[in-house]
């Protein structure tokens, strides 16, 4: 039997995420539905319901069709299932516009689910929002780096922080967001060197996702991770499971069964 870290015990807060930095890594992982978060709970300290579920869940191309609604549906399931983790809601594209609309979808998030911060992408540019939402007290995870929000714009997903200058920007960007009050931040997709610069520039943690063993915690998207997902598999992604393979070899064996008449047996029968 393999021995892992321990399992967390305890409700985590803003507080308990704010005083890992340093101390120890934390570990995050995405959920969009009760019944995986349930399966997660006590298993790490956050639980993301990431706007990627509109590619994983959903067979959408990006993240851009994702709506406040669905996200809010999903995020109540997720609540359902998970009580210890710090539950952060993805802002879908398009619902922090403004600051007023962005603090009206916050409001919404608190008042109809139990997530306890949401997430938001942008850089330097989105500070003063930040900054609304927070002295609204609305906690706010930050995201900067690779921003799947910006495919379309973008023309695709690039990893940054490439040179010293595009390095000295995500520092830039970073400081601007921890002043404006973000709790802490996603850094993806970016050069192992520019996640260590700014992880070491912050005094609230990272957390990396394509950004390298320097930043203060990982988030993996679940279905990643565990093999389930098998459209790309980005190079950052470590498959923990094969789960794919192994939903097609146990309906395999069902379907053997089935044909065969060996299913139900007495067992499974009245
Ligand atoms: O939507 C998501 O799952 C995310 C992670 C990739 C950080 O934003």
């Amino acid at each position: 039997m393999s021995i892992h870290t321990p399992r967390i015990e305890k409700r985590v807060t803003v507080n308990t995420i704010a005083a890992m930095k340093g101390k120890e890594p934390i570990t995050m992982v995405t959920a969009y539905d009760a019944l995986f978060a349930q399966l997660f709970d006590g298993e790490v300290e956050m639980i993301l319901v990431g706007d990627s579920l509109n590619m994983s869940f959903l067979g959408k191309a990006d993240t851009l069709s994702a709506t406040m609604d669905q996200m809010i549906y999903h995020t109540q399931a997720v609540c359902n299932g998970a009580k210890l983790p710090l539950i952060v809601f993805d802002m879908p594209f398009g619902s922090y516009l403004s600051e007023e609309q962005a603090l009206a979808n916050a409001v919404r998030v608190y008042s109809e689910t139990d997530a306890q911060a949401i997430k938001i992408e942008g850089g330097a540019e989105r500070a003063p929002l930040v900054r609304h939402l927070t002295h609204h007290g609305i906690a706010v995870v930050a995201h900067i780096g690779l921003m799947p929000q910006s495919v379309r714009a973008e023309g695709g997903y690039h990893i940054v922080g490439k040179d010293e200058a595009d390095i000295e920007r995500l520092i830039d960007d970073a400081l601007a967001l921890q002043a404006a009050g973000a709790f802490a931040m996603v850094l993806e997709g970016m050069k192992t060197e520019a996640a260590r610069r700014i992880t070491e520039a912050l005094t609230i943690p990272t957390i990396g996702i394509g950004a390298g063993n320097v930043t203060d915690g990982q988030v993996l998207v679940w279905s990643d991770m565990f093999g389930f997902f098998e459209t790309f598999k980005p190079k950052f992604v470590k498959r923990y499971l094969n789960g794919a393979d192994r939903i097609r070899e146990a309906l395999g064996q069902y379907r053997d069964e089935v044909k065969s008449r060996a299913f139900p047996d007495e067992e499974h029968s009245y």
